[in-house]
């Protein structure tokens, strides 16, 4: 039975990493980089790369059962599956639809939300959110990504800024739910040129001839108009939650940002006027693992203790479309 008072937010957090790690240095031995450009222009170390043998859903599966787990729920009491995914398992169906039935799931609505970037997760947690208010009990939703798979391993500019992970939360309505209190998100689709990954699509259908160019995995990309909107994005993001749930930024105990680059999250503390001990940073661990990395961070800062209970905690995400999000939650 619901009650009015219960507050809609996290039941439950959970994350899977691949065991592989990936040096800056085994970086070195396959592109022209050194260790010193990346550390130096984007704060990344290492970041996992899945086995031959893992795909999408054993990651997304991984995490979504962490989750379920943490929320101390079996997998009967989730009604709907969110996935937010760029690298799916396969074309058609959706990585959803594959999660649904390795989690052994009612038949119940499982869909993807692809193409937000890394701006996925916080998008499809908006998403949750709604459908819990709207009277689903309880929400899977997923960020997963395995971006080394897809993406081009020749082209520099690129490659030696992703990795692969996921994250996931149960999001559902209870008096113990961390609680959601606001979320925003908006997109700027005159900039989708800047960065995306043409062909495959209709106005560039896949063909051997594009393959044999790597055009498939070619990420098209200009870094720096990138760098400039996430920062702008995300901390614009974050002052319009703060506002739309009547909070301040001096009640923020931690901001969970987008991992992409250390200078991107430098820069978004800077404007947001938040201490590094105030913002949570793993990307020289993980590199930048799109849909994933906001979970990803949160789910880890939970683990290691710093978050406590009644906590203000500011999510918030940037990614290509362009796409950004925030989300702020009471723990
Ligand atoms: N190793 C060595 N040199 C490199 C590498 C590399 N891996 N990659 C690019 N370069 C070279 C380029 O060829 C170029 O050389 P040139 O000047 O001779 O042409 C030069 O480095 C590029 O220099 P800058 O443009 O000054 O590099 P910048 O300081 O902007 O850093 C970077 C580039 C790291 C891509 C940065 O712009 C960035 O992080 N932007 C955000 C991009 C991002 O995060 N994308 C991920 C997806 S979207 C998201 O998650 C928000």
């Amino acid at each position: 039975m619901t009650m009015h008072q219960d507050k809609v937010g996290f039941l439950g957090l959970g994350s899977y990493t691949p065991q592989q790690v990936m040096t800056n240095e085994d970086w070195e031995q396959l592109v022209d980089t050194s260790d010193e450009w990346i550390r130096q222009r984007t704060g990344i170390e290492r970041r996992r790369i899945v086995a031959e043998d893992e795909n999408t859903v054993d990651l997304a599966l991984a995490a979504a059962e962490r989750a379920l787990t943490a929320a101390d729920l079996s997998v009967d009491k989730i009604d709907e599956i969110i996935v937010a995914t760029d690298t799916p398992e396969v074309y058609l169906p959706d990585t959803a639809s594959f999660l649904q039935h390795r989690l052994g799931t009612r038949s119940i609505p499982a869909y993807d939300l692809g193409g937000s970037g890394c701006a996925g997760f916080l998008q499809a947690l908006d998403l949750a959110r709604s459908r819990v208010i709207c009277g689903k009990d309880r929400v899977l939703v997923v960020g997963v990504e395995v971006l080394t798979r897809l993406m081009d391993w020749t082209d520099r500019n690129t490659c030696v800024l992703f990795g692969d992970a996921a994250g996931a939360a149960v999001v559902g309505r209870s008096s113990e739910a961390r609680e959601i209190l606001a979320a925003t998100a908006g997109t700027d689709g005159s900039r989708s040129e800047i960065l995306t990954l043409e062909v495959g699509g209709t106005r560039k259908p896949f063909t051997v001839e594009r393959a044999e160019q790597n055009l498939h995995r070619r990420i098209v990309m200009n870094g720096r108009e990138v760098f400039k909107e996430a920062v702008r994005r995300m901390s614009q993001a974050a002052h319009e939650v703060l506002e739309l749930a009547g909070r301040k930024l001096d009640e923020v105990a931690l901001l969970v940002p987008h991992q992409a680059n250390l200078r991107i999250l430098r820069a978004v503390g800077k404007r947001l006027n938040l201490p590094d001990e105030r913002i949570c940073i793993n990307v020289h661990e993980y590199g930048n693992t799109g849909s994933a990395s906001v979970p990803l961070a949160l789910d880890q800062a939970l683990s290691a203790g710093r978050i406590r209970s009644g906590d203000l905690v500011l999510l918030t995400s940037f990614g290509a479309g362009f796409h950004w999000a925030a989300v702020l939650v009471q723990f």
